[in-house]
């Protein structure tokens, strides 16, 4: 059994290296690029893993900050966690000791509040830190609470932790959101497969990811079913057991490559990419006259069309899936400056996820942000190389591909923002030929 480490409440957080990717713009990208396991689908199943003292095994789990982080905070409860090799991960639950999830891990990670439901069904108490908000948006977790205070838990707030306890078991209920939350559903559902009777659970969120951990769950022995579009049952059990699942593709990651592949006027193949799930990116190409084509799990992206006739401007509206997501809305954003004419962008899920666009203005991109939820881009502009600031994950992804097909040579200030969610992305850019390198901050040499 791990050694779990004691607790304390005051935070300081590690300091982080700080890197810079160096990008030497206008190179049409070409070849192939593999997709990996999706980060958001990965994380989920790892917190699932507690809900059994029984060995858990995933394959397809991305080599990402974040996947390192909830593994940390698993071990720091006492789980065994093992890394047998590249993408594969081993949890097996049997002894949890402490049933704390400290500020560290929800500072870092706010997925570590998806911890909440399990541990709560499983052991019937837990403390966990409210993960708070970050650049993207206040991120309340007031739905997660409420989910699990309906499932018959006590949850008090003191000091910034919430403390949960359900003596006994939870009940099984109905969930009603006042609206769709990813986390929110997929907390309530693992917390009602230990539950005693019937949940059901609407407006359920619809992302592929959670369709995904419905997929593990079963395996686990679990009875939960997505009985309508947007609504999830689930029929409790007493106990699950340990199982194995490959992780599903990354559809954010494929997106983002795609507009990458587009954005530089090259001609990329996404391979095992998630093609069914990226209809509403897909049809934000058509409008906007990128070539992709779908086969299978390959993608085709042709952006010669940029130098050609140019792209279209189109308006984009985030919403939740089969919307187009909201962590497409920056890459997509970054497409629109190289489309001819005036688009809007309606960003819908995150009240501060626009703030990034200033950076992109730094490149030259021509960009009006009405309000927290609005932004009008006027195209087509020549991006050119700059010194940039990443906020969060999506936004440094996007800046990348700002700089890759911008002329001349950028700095972007912040890697570790994109290392938390992107498996290997800069060997991955220069085996497309891309002139990118992650480097030490004020230093020439690339990090060790
Ligand atoms: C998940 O976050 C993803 N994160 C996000 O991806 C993604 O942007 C988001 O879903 C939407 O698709 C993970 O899966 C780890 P929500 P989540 O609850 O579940 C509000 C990335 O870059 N809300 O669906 O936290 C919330 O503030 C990340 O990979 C409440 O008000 O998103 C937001 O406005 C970023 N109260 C809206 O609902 C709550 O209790 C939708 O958020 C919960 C949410």
């Amino acid at each position: 059994m791990a050694d779990a480490r004691p607790f304390h409440w005051e935070y300081t957080p590690d300091p982080v290296t700080r890197e810079v990717f160096r990008i030497e713009g206008g190179v049409p990208l070409t070849g192939e690029v593999p997709i990996s396991g999706s980060k958001n689908a990965a994380l989920k199943m790892l917190a699932a893993a507690t809900l059994t003292g029984e060995r858990c095994r995933f394959t397809n789990v991305p080599e990402i900050e974040d996947v390192r982080v909830m593994a940390e905070t698993l071990r720091d409860l006492g789980v065994v966690v093992d890394h047998p090799a590249d993408n594969v991960y081993e949890v097996a639950s049997g002894d949890v000791e402490w049933l704390f999830v400290p500020l560290e891990a929800a500072a870092k990670m706010r997925a570590s509040f998806m911890l909440l439901g399990p541990l709560l069904s499983r052991f019937g108490r837990v403390i966990i830190s409210n993960p708070g908000g970050d650049r993207i948006g206040r991120r309340p977790v007031d739905l997660h609470v409420e989910a699990m205070r309906t499932l018959g838990a006590t949850i008090e707030y003191r000091n910034g932790y919430y403390f949960a306890t359900a003596p006994g078991r939870l009940r099984g209920t109905e969930i009603r959101f006042p609206f769709v939350s990813v986390m929110g559903t997929e907390n309530a559902m693992l917390a009602a497969t230990l539950a005693d009777g019937h949940t059901v659970i609407r407006p359920a969120a619809r992302e592929p990811e959670v369709d995904d951990l419905i997929v593990f769950l079963r395996k686990m022995g679990a009875e939960v079913s997505r009985t309508y579009p947007d609504t999830i049952e689930v029929v409790g059990k007493r106990r699950l057991r340990g199982a194995e699942h490959h992780v599903v593709a990354d559809r954010i990651e494929a997106g983002t490559f795609a507009i990458a592949g587009a954005v530089t006027g090259g001609q990329v193949t996404l391979t095992g990419a998630p093609c069914d799930q990226m209809t509403a990116l897909l049809d934000v190409f058509a409008r906007a006259g990128v070539d992709a084509t779908c086969e299978g799990d390959r993608i085709q992206i042709d952006g010669r069309a940029l130098g050609d006739r140019g792209f279209r401007a189109c308006d984009i509206e985030t919403a939740p899936y089969p919307g187009l997501a909201t962590d497409l809305q920056s890459p997509t954003s970054v497409l629109l400056t190289q489309a001819e004419g005036t688009s809007h962008v309606h960003e819908a899920v995150f009240e501060d996820r626009l703030e990034w666009l200033s950076e992109l203005r730094r490149m030259g991109a021509r960009i009006d942000i009405a309000d927290n939820h609005h932004a009008t881009i006027h195209g087509r502009t020549p991006l050119r190389g700059a010194d940039a600031e990443i906020g969060d994950l999506r936004a440094g992804a996007s800046l990348i591909l700002a700089a890759l097909a911008a002329d001349g040579e950028s700095t972007i200030h912040g890697a570790h923002h994109v290392q938390r969610g992107y498996e290997n992305i800069e060997r991955k850019f220069t085996d497309l030929g891309a002139r990118i390198a992650r480097l030490e901050e004020g230093t020439d040499s690339t990090p060790s």
